[in-house]
């Protein structure tokens, strides 16, 4: 591997561990809590769940370490997208693991949780870890988004593990791993195997969140860096003065990435899902909100901009929804073929035609041919659209487009309008971690081996108190059962990890709203600028907007 100036200055900078983990291991006690109940659905939950449900909620403190000596043979799991900090997950349990006894033994599990199941593996040793240490990536051992669920996959991990001589497994992951994470942690305890299971909260999209967990780890760096690249584009778009631009960033479905941007840059507009699936807007509402600005602008001589446009919005207009389930039922099965084989475009739209309802086809004949040709192509192997694949970003600027054609018509649009698009996704997901996800992701692998020590299982890593100075953060685990309600899930009704939507009533939401008229029609821009890694704490310590605005 070649090093960049910044990586090798990276290996030596040192996380920051909350104030009660700093003492080394020896001086590390715990405190028991309550017990805990799930947020809903208790009866269900703890019927199913009868080894791990309701144990108590843990804190570390200054103190003597009375967890037993053991050797610790602990296999780690990287699930899911790439989230800036992983690594320093990894190297924070193997620091731990170390501290502890020298003998004790990491393991990675490869490309994900099938390396558990087919035993791909690799041992952990200093000169491995240290070429990972304040990376960005999960190249360290690869991830994949097989989902360890089944009863088959279980008896398989308890081979691999047994083969190995594991007595703890940690995954890192986001709601699915972790619900997985308790299910596999019930699995072994109620067949006896003496292997824990410990989860990390991870995802850059940020809807892993709830009472106990404040953010989950890499939203912090993936937010700083598309708002470092939006706030690039608003000062060009400033400069030139002849653009509006259309930004879409990544989050799957919740908002929360697009919010956190709007909150670092103040762009001129930013959507929210989460509003426009309550206030039930059409794709034409969208637009005329966006016109709206544009006009306003424009009038004043401003014949630019920038939108933020989240990921997952076409999910949440409700007419859109309608629209994407009657091309699915009308496409699946044998028709998927037919309709492919027909020779042209138009005879394409006409099939379409015939086969939606009246309103359906309203919307779908307003939207641009682009998109209209990704709905009939982007397809997934059951016949069904592929959501995520729209380019939403296109589709809005192009139908603004229209509106500002009808409005310099009618007459009240003076201005000019022309739009460039950009999607701001993965280029997030790999970064180097901010301090904030350095420090916070260390933190939680070190604590997640502190579980594991004090014997704990079905726990997930906490560290919180997040928006204060590391020193203050406080380090312990919670039962993850305690996070869960049955949801029904393809038919069935699953235990699940509450998955966190931008709340219309929280505080990050209501300062947008709050701010929105003025951003929308006045040039309010702020540039973040890139990632800071060094300089003074208050430009390269803090962390987003978010959490400040939740917890202050
Ligand atoms: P996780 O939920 O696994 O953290 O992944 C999130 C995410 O980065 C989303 O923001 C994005 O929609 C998706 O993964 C992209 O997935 P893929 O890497 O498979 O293209």
């Amino acid at each position: 591997m070649n090093y960049s100036p910044l990586q090798k200055a990276r290996y030596e900078y040192s996380p920051k561990l909350p104030g009660m983990l700093r003492n080394g291991i020896a001086d590390i006690c715990v405190k028991e809590g309550a017990d805990t109940q799930s947020v809903a659905d208790q009866d269900k939950i703890k019927a199913l769940f009868p080894n791990t449900y309701g144990k108590k909620e843990i804190t570390f403190e200054k103190g003597q370490n009375t967890s037993a000596a053991k050797k610790q043979v602990v296999g780690v799991i990287l699930s899911g997208g790439q989230a800036p900090g992983g690594h320093n997950v990894v190297c924070g349990l193997y620091d731990a693991l170390k501290a502890t006894n020298k003998d004790n033994v990491l393991i990675g599990f490869k490309g994900g949780p099938s390396g558990l199941i087919e035993d791909k593996t690799i041992i952990m040793t200093d000169d491995y870890i240290d070429q990972f240490r304040n990376t960005g990536g999960f190249d360290i051992i690869g991830s994949g988004r097989t989902k360890l669920e089944t009863e088959e996959q279980f008896e398989v991990a308890v081979e691999v593990c047994k083969k190995h001589g594991v007595t703890a497994i940690v995954i890192i992951g986001g709601d699915d791993s972790n619900t997985n994470a308790a299910v596999l942690a019930e699995y072994m305890a109620a067949h006896n195997t003496g292997v824990q299971v410990i989860g990390c909260p991870k995802t850059i999209d940020g809807d892993l969140k709830n009472e106990d967990i404040e953010v989950s780890f890499g939203f912090d760096t993936a937010t700083k860096t598309y708002s470092e690249l939006i706030g690039n584009i608003e000062r060009d778009c400033n400069s030139s003065k002849k653009y509006w631009h259309f930004i879409k960033v990544m989050g799957r479905s919740a908002s929360h990435v697009a919010l956190e941007c709007e909150l670092e840059t103040q762009a001129n507009i930013c959507l929210i899902g989460e509003e426009v699936a309550a206030k039930k807007q059409s794709l034409s509402d969208i637009a005329d909100q966006i016109a709206d600005a544009v006009e306003a602008r424009g009038n004043n001589g401003e014949n630019f901009g920038v939108a933020i446009i989240p990921e997952g919005i076409v999910e949440f207009v409700p007419e859109f929804g309608k629209l994407i389930q009657e091309i699915n039922e009308l496409l699946a099965g044998e028709q998927t073929a037919a309709f492919n084989a027909l020779p042209t475009r138009e005879a394409k739209y006409e099939f379409i035609e015939k086969g939606l309802t009246k309103e359906s086809m309203a919307v779908f004949a307003i939207l641009p041919q682009q998109i209209q040709q990704q709905l009939f192509l982007e397809r997934d192997p059951h016949g069904n659209v592929q959501v995520s694949l729209i380019e939403s970003e296109k589709l809005f600027g192009a139908l603004v487009k229209d509106k500002m054609a009808a409005r310099k018509a009618a007459g009240t649009y003076k201005g000019k309008y022309a739009f460039l698009t950009h999607f701001f996704g993965y280029e997030g997901r790999c970064a180097f971690p901010s301090n904030f996800d350095a420090d916070y992701c260390y933190s939680l692998g070190y604590n997640a081996f502190m579980l594991i020590q004090y014997g704990y299982t079905g726990y997930l890593s906490k560290v919180s108190n997040l928006a204060a100075p590391a020193e203050e953060w406080v380090a312990g685990g919670m039962p993850i059962t305690k996070m869960m309600n049955i949801e029904r899930r393809n038919g069935k009704d699953k235990p699940v990890i509450r998955k966190a939507l931008v709340e219309l009533d929280g505080k990050p939401f209501k300062y947008y709203e709050a701010n929105r008229a003025k951003w929308s029609v006045e040039t309010s821009f702020q540039y973040p600028g890139a990632i800071q890694y060094y300089g003074p704490s208050e430009v390269c310590d803090i962390t987003t907007k978010t959490l400040a605005l939740e917890q202050g």
